[in-house]
């Protein structure tokens, strides 16, 4: 099994990625040979600040590898390192249908919400889709939201083979159900452009202070909660509190006397001792930057080997010359 995943450095890693995508990632991890990496080229659809690109795909390298991410069984890396990425999404983008990339909802949420309408955006799940064919992935863990864009994917290799002859594997998404969609502090799914995230790392004044604001009614303490399904808090510890210690609170709101403050502390505490080893580790990276450069340049190098190979397949059956090594002159 080969499991690619990718994540983009545009903000602070909050607990709707992490259950999302980033811990299904790292639990596959064991399964097969993963490709993780830092989607910046992405990100560069929205982040377009270059110091403010540096320092988020730094963080971004820290808290995968803080929540686990093993490099020596993971390929770590970061997609503009792997430039043959981008010569793919070009040999995809001739066969991809205007229609496909016009019904994908990423784009029209991202452009409702007041971000330019690029180029880039639009054709942003051709590079998705690039990303996953060039290492032969067959699997891509990720949230529900990113699901069309697999399909997208998958589209694509089928056509491309069909026309070209067998190049690419067809990948199947990976979406774990019961944290498909992670609930925000306002109970819409979280997202940072919801503003409604709990980030994992952070300082525990400001988380608590969040955990403390998420939305709940207006029952009375005394009260036998009822509705429990459709309170954030309630269904945010389901996902983060040992089940016996949910199973606890459940009853105890059930049974009236227990009031949404005690469930938010109970959220706020499940949540500092969930990532308090991925805190740790995070400060261990954090005072080794350089050798986070290190693991990131090896990742590229294990990364353009496979995508060379994969690239060269598609260049071949599409009548361009090949790309290997020794195969291809510099000079006419
Ligand atoms: P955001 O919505 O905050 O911008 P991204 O779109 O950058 O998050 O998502 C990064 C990864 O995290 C994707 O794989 C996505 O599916 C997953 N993800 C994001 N938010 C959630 C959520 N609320 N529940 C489950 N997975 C999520
Ligand atoms: N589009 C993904 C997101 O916003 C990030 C991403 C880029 C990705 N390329 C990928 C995820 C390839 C999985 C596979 O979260």
């Amino acid at each position: 099994m080969r499991i690619l995943s990718g994540i983009q450095p545009s903000g602070a890693l909050h607990l709707g990625n992490y259950l999302g995508m980033m811990r299904p990632a790292i639990e596959l991890q064991e399964q097969g040979d993963a490709y993780y990496f830092i989607a910046d080229l992405h990100a560069l659809t929205t982040v377009q600040d270059a110091a403010a690109m540096r320092a988020n795909s730094r963080d971004v390298a820290l808290d995968f590898l803080a929540c686990g991410l093993d490099p020596k069984r993971a390929v770590f890396y970061r997609q503009s390192d792997v430039p043959e990425v981008t010569e793919l999404a070009w040999l995809l983008s001739v066969i991809t249908p205007m229609s496909l990339l016009e019904k994908c909802h990423s784009y029209k949420d991202k452009t409702a919400k007041g971000i330019a309408a690029s180029h880039g955006l639009f054709a942003y799940p051709v590079l998705m889709a690039a990303d996953i064919l060039i290492v032969d992935a067959n699997v891509v863990p990720v949230g529900r939201d990113q699901k069309q864009h697999v399909e997208v994917t998958r589209d694509l290799a089928i056509k491309f083979n069909l026309k070209f002859g067998e190049v690419f594997v067809v990948p199947e998404t990976r979406i774990r159900d019961e944290v498909a969609v992670v609930p925000g502090t306002d109970g819409q799914k979280m997202s940072k452009s919801y503003g409604n995230t709990l980030e994992i790392f952070l300082d525990e004044e400001t988380l608590k202070k969040k955990v403390m604001g998420i939305v709940s009614d207006s029952q009375p303490l005394e009260a036998p909660k009822q509705g429990l399904e459709e309170n954030a808090a309630w269904r945010i510890l389901k996902l983060v509190a040992p089940p016996s210690e949910f199973a606890e609170m459940d009853a105890r709101l059930r049974a009236g006397g227990t009031g949404w403050g005690d469930l938010k502390k109970k959220v706020f505490g499940c949540l500092w001792e969930m990532f308090a080893p991925a805190r740790k580790r995070r400060a261990e990276f954090a005072a080794d930057l350089g050798g986070v450069e290190r693991l990131l340049a090896e990742g590229a190098v294990k990364a353009r080997t496979v995508a060379r190979r994969t690239l060269d397949r598609a260049r071949n059956a599409a009548g361009l010359n090949p790309l290997a090594e020794g195969r291809r002159p510099l000079t006419p």
